[in-house]
This record gives C-alpha cells, structure tokens and sequence, in this order.
C-alpha cells in the first residue's frame, strides 16, 4: 500500500487548480439510469470513487466512457440489464446508494446493500427508506440488501426529512422527477452539490424548483432526455488547500475557488489571521507572517461549517496561539485523525463530539494512520508544519477523495513525495 512522506517548513507560493467536485459526480453519475438517451459530465475528477461509481452503472448494464484522460464521463443507460448493487461494490462507498432513486424510477425495482464506507459512524439509510416508501416504494431488508419495488410506479408526495441528509434528499429528488405528481421535500439538503444535481436533471427536462432552499418541488414527467453538464467544482478539495498556506505559510492561488461555496469556512479562516481575497481566476489565501488565532467551530449542514473540513481546521488549530473547540454534529465517531495528531505533538482532549486543541508552538514529524478520507488529508497538512518527517501510511482513503495531492502540493513548494508500497 503505498504511503506519503512529507518533510515539512517549506512556505508555499503559486498555485492549485481545483477539480470537479467528487461528491456532485457521484450523485450525477447515476442520474444517467433515469434516461435511455446520453449524459455527458464534464470536469468530472479523477478518484478512485468515480471508478467505483463507474463499475457500479457497467454492472447495472449501463455504458460508462471514460474521455480526455477522466476529465469527461460520456454515459448511456440505453439498456438496463441489472438492478442489482452489490455488497462487494457497495462496501467500498456509501455513495453507491444513490443508484436506489433512479433505479426504482426508472425500472421498478432496486436491490442495494447496505453500505459501508468510511467508519465515522453508523450511517443509517432511514431517511432514504422514509422518502422513497411516500413516494409508493415498498422496501424490505433481506440479507443485508434492500429489496425496493414500486410495481404500479411512483407517485409524487409530500415529505418532511427528520434530518436535512444529502444522499436522501439526492435520491428522493432523483425519484421524483419520474414521478407521477407533484412531490414538495422539505428539509432538504441545501448543499452546492444538490444545487448541482438539480441543475442537471432540469438540463435532462426534469422540472424541479426550490434547489438551495430548503424546500425542493419535483414535478414529474414521463421521460427525461440526454445532456451534457458541467460538473461544479469541490468545494471541499479548495477548503483543504485553502489551510495549506495557512499552516504552512505563505501564499496560494486556488484556481476555481468560490467564497459562496463555503461560507462558513471562509469566515472562520479569517478569524484565524488568515486572508482571503478575491481574484479574477479563484481565491487567494495568505498567512503572511501573523500566528494563527484559535477559533471554535461546529459543523452544521450547508451554509454551515462543512463537517468534511472538520480535520482539516483540527490540524490548522495544532498550531494556534491558544486553545480552540471544535464540536462534531453531522457524524458520530470522526475524530479519528485526534490520536495520529497528537503522535504529532498535538494537544488535543476529545470527549464524545466535542475535541478541544490547545495549540502547541511546533508539530514534530511521524509515522502517522490514514484512517478515513478527510482524516487522511489532515495527516498531511499538519505534515506541512511539522518539524522533520511525516509518513502517512495506508493512504488509499486518501485516493478516493482527492487527484493527486503530492503533485498538487509539490508544485507549490511542499516537500512531499509517494512511496509505492506493495
Ligand atoms: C454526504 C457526503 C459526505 C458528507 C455528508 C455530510 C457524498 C457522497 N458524501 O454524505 O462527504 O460528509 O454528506 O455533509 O455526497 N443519516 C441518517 N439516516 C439516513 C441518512 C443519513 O441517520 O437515512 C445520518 C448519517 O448517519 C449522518 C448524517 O445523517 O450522521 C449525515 O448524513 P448525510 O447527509 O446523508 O450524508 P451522506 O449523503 O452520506
């Protein structure tokens, strides 16, 4: 398995482009099983999640090209010939439950395992299951699968979701373009990714309205139609390589960047010392000489602090002047990264959702655990601020969720490298 050494005290300087978001694309992936005619996405990312997602629609009969070097995703759902998602697909990305919407809309019927993915939780389906039963499905689980049919269709409903969750509410709205009526989700999810698959589906001539609210209406139609679509961009990848500069130092131009993609991050960055400024091409981050301040943090749904960026903002705030909190909301058990930290020289107290990190005057570099994507990625950036070396191992977490981030890094000036592993 291959590991990430970086050696850290480089500044950085230059810039980063910013890739199609993964967590878009891999709901937009499966809108292609709601139409016989072809989807085209582009500025699609290049993740080991995507191939995932991909060999997920092939096994589903689906036809998935992969063009201009991953960049572009040229799908065709002409012939289903499967409804099946297998635990074996399934385990390796929650995500894979997104086929469940548009298989019941389209065919009738869905088999999907239960998912695995990242261990920061039990991550139930409840909300999915709720949405998709108003809308006609009948569901059962049998061997760790769930069994979805909707024999005479689906029709459209009013739902109310206990919680905002972003895969329900991708599935639900997915369903309901197909739907016979009218559906209204409320407390929907209000994430740019959902904004993005909305977008979308009206290109396919869904007729959908309220995207970014918390109140999405879904008119159903009887056929969506093909089309090509840009995917947005990920607004997590620009969060993480927004703290680079600033726990590191120096100044970054995240090429693609947007302030409205993440507001609340945005603001915490410059509570810390960190400037932010707009630019023609992105965002400019910089920590020019100041130390960075400690700030409190909790993560909400969108517009609120991301829970993704969570280990991110925990590794920046090692090195504050003073002590920060950081409480965990959205998902049980994610402060996995808190242990390797402190084998850092971290001073971190974690107790049930609630972590608070008195910043130390210097990390020191080690042999640290990738144990879920985020947490990965946070390994490395304190690894940026570390005195000596930092080798991150197990980092096919990290592969899922983000291209290439030694070349990313390196071309601004960090020390890091891959070591193949076997
Ligand atoms: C998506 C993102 C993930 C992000 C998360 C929250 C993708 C592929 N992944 O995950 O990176 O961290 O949003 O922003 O887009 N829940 C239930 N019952 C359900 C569904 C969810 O209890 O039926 C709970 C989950 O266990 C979790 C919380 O709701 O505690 C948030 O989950 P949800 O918003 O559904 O996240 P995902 O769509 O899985």
């Amino acid at each position: 398995m291959d590991s990430i050494i970086v050696t850290g005290g480089a500044e950085l300087a230059g810039e980063i482009p910013i890739a199609g978001a993964k967590n878009a694309c891999l709901a937009l992936m499966p809108a292609t099983l709601l139409t016989d005619e072809p989807l085209t996405l582009t500025n699609a990312p290049r993740l080991s999640d995507i191939r995932t997602m991909t060999q997920l629609l092939q096994s589903l009969g689906a036809e998935v090209a992969s063009m201009q070097d991953g960049r572009v995703l040229a799908m065709s759902s002409h012939d289903l010939t499967g409804v099946r998602a297998d635990y074996e697909i399934v385990r390796k990305m929650r995500a894979s439950n997104l086929v469940l919407g548009p298989l019941l809309a389209r065919a009738g019927r869905a088999v999907v395992s239960l998912p695995g993915g990242c261990a920061i939780g039990a991550r139930p389906m409840d909300i999915h299951i709720a949405g998709l039963e108003a809308l006609g499905a009948e569901i059962e689980l049998r061997d760790g699968y769930l069994h979805a049919q909707a024999p005479g269709g689906l029709r459209g409903a009013v739902i109310e979701q206990r919680f905002a969750s972003v895969g329900a509410t991708e599935n639900v709205v997915m369903a309901a373009t197909l739907a016979r009526g009218t559906t209204v989700l409320r407390n929907a999810a209000r994430e740019p990714e959902i904004v993005d698959l909305v977008r979308c589906l009206r290109a396919m001539g869904a007729r959908i309205e309220g995207e970014g609210t918390d109140t999405i209406t879904v008119e159903g139609v009887d056929r969506l139609h093909g089309a090509t679509h840009p995917v947005v961009i990920d607004r997590i990848e620009l969060g993480t390589y927004m703290i680079a500069p600033a726990i590191a130092g120096g100044s970054v131009e995240l090429i693609g960047g947007r302030r409205d993609l993440l507001p609340a991050f945005c603001e915490k960055l410059e509570e810390a010392g960190i400037a932010i400024d707009a630019t023609d091409r992105g965002l400019r981050v910089s920590r020019a000489n100041g130390a960075v301040r400690p700030v409190n943090v909790r993560t909400e749904v969108f517009p609120g602090f991301p829970t993704d960026l969570q280990a991110q903002m925990m590794a920046l705030m090692c090195i504050a002047e003073g002590t920060s909190v950081l409480e965990e909301t959205i998902f049980e058990n994610r402060f996995m990264h808190a242990p390797e930290l402190m084998r850092m020289g971290a001073d971190i107290e974690v107790h049930g959702g609630t972590a608070t990190v008195r910043g130390v005057a210097q990390l020191r570099g080690a042999p640290v655990m990738a144990t879920d994507l985020r947490a990965s990625v946070s390994l490395i950036l304190a690894g940026l601020a570390a005195r000596g070396e930092t080798v991150v191992n197990r980092v096919y977490h990290l592969d899922r969720g983000y291209e290439r981030v030694e070349e990313k890094l390196s071309a601004v000036g960090a020390r890091i490298e891959r070591v193949k592993g076997g």
